[in-house]
Formats: structure tokens, sequence, C-alpha cells
């Protein structure tokens, strides 16, 4: 028997597709934030779920050891989307990728000097890409969390990071000072696996199509 394994990271990927999979039928047999299983069953034995790290999920698909999965724009920006199909933005894990400063920096000030910025994040490509077409210089300090962290002990001026509601900004004396992208999670699936597994992946497709379009409606 033919089966599909789907790649999701616990939290709140994992959470916000909880209701994209019910409308597919599917139903994870464990909840990851209790289980320490790595590869879940459902209650349809042609579909398991692997849980892996969020900025891990375009590599499994990439290489077909899972055959869909869910990843923020972020993510496949920053590591790239080659060989990925990507047919639907499913709304879900909205937030946007922002500079952020502490409340009393000058940025734009900064910037319009010309001033050498010094920004942390975990997001190295797609802050360099953002300050390279801005022509703003940069020393970029590759992090890996808690970026909010770093102006408030000298390590950087500025960040590149996800704002949501805005309370870590908020909680930190940060606040934004750009807009980069916004962010939503899409559905990515393997071209290969695609077609060989047709029958099953298209009707989860065409489920996870309808439920997002029923959100954005
Ligand atoms: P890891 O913990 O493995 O380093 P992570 O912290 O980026 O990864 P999550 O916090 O679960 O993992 O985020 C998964 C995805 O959810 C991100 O890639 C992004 O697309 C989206 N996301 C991140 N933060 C928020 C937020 N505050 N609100 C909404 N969506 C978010
Ligand atoms: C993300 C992001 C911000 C926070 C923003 O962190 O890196 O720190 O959310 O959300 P807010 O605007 O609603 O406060 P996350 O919660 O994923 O923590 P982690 O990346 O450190 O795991």
């Amino acid at each position: 028997m033919k089966q599909v394994t789907v790649a999701l990271s616990k939290g709140r990927i994992f959470t916000e597709t909880l209701p994209l999979l019910a409308a597919a039928g599917i139903q994870p047999g464990e909840d990851p934030e209790s289980s320490r299983k790595l590869i879940i069953d459902t209650n349809r034995p042609d579909v398991r779920i692997v849980i892996v790290r969020a900025t891990d999920v375009p590599t499994y698909v990439r290489y077909g050891a899972a055959d869909l999965g869910i990843a923020g724009k972020d993510v496949l920006y920053e590591h790239g989307s080659e060989g990925l199909y990507q047919p639907v933005d499913l709304g879900i894990a909205r937030c946007k990728m922002v500079v952020a400063a502490p409340e009393d920096f000058d940025y734009a000030s900064a910037v319009r000097r010309g001033a050498r910025l010094k920004v942390a994040t975990k997001y190295v490509k797609t802050a360099h890409e953002h300050f390279a077409a801005k022509g703003v210089h940069v020393d970029l300090i590759k992090l890996y969390g808690s970026m909010e962290l770093a102006p408030l002990v000298s390590l950087a001026d500025a960040i590149v990071d996800l704002v949501s509601t805005g309370n870590t900004l908020k909680a930190n004396r940060l606040r934004t000072v750009e807009d980069i992208m916004a962010v939503s999670a899409r559905l990515i699936i393997n071209q290969a696996a695609l077609k060989v597994k047709a029958a099953l992946i298209q009707p989860l497709l065409e489920a996870f199509e309808r439920t997002s379009a029923q959100k954005a409606a």
C-alpha cells in the first residue's frame, strides 16, 4: 500500500495545521508536545506525520523523505525552495518579517547618514538582500533565537525578525522600523511524489485548498 508522509514542525505549525488535516479526514494519533515520537501515525493507514524542526521541513520534502510539508515563507525564502512545488498559501502562522530597533534609536537618520549598522538575525540571507537592495551598509550577526536581546546588550543596533502581536518587541522596548515581507505558511510538495502518488496527494491538496480558501473568505 502506498503511504503519504507529511513533514510538520511542532508548536504553532502543528497546532494550526490540525483543522486542515481534520478537513482532509486526518487525525494524528499522538500530540508531539507530549510524545517523544518523531513518526506519528494517523487514523488513516495511508498517511503518517514526521515531526522535524521548522527550518528542516523543506529539506525533508526536497529529498523525498517526506512527500509534503508545511513551511513558513520565511523559511522557504531563507533556505531556498528549489525543486519544491508550492501550490497553496495556507494562510496560517501569519506574521511579518521586519527590521526592529530600540525605541530610542533613530534608525532613519542612521540610514540617512550612511552609518554602518550591526544587525542580528537568524535570517541572514533575507536581511542581506533587504539591506543590499536599499544600499544600507550592515554587519550581519548570525543568531539562532531570542534576537530581541541583541540590541539590549549592545550586540547589535537592530534586528531582523518575525513580528505577530508585537508583544515581544514591546516587552523589550523595541519597535518596527521597516517591514520586509508578509509571512504565512505554505504547503510544499515533492514534485516526483506528486506524480507517483497523485491519487493520494491530490485529494489532500484539494481539501487543504478548500479549507484555506474558506479561511480567506
Ligand atoms: P525552531 O524553534 O525550530 O528554531 P522556530 O522558532 O522558527 O523554529 P516556530 O516558532 O514554531 O519555529 O515557527 C514556525 C513558523 O511559524 C515560522 O517559520 C514562521 O513562519 C511562523 N511564525 C514564527 N513566529 C510566529 C509568530 N509569532 N506568529 C505567527 N507565526 C509565526
Ligand atoms: C517569534 C519571533 C518573535 C515572536 C514575535 O518567536 O521570533 O520573537 O514570535 O511574536 P509576537 O510579535 O506575537 O510577540 P517564537 O514565539 O516562535 O519563539 P522562538 O522563535 O524563540 O521559538
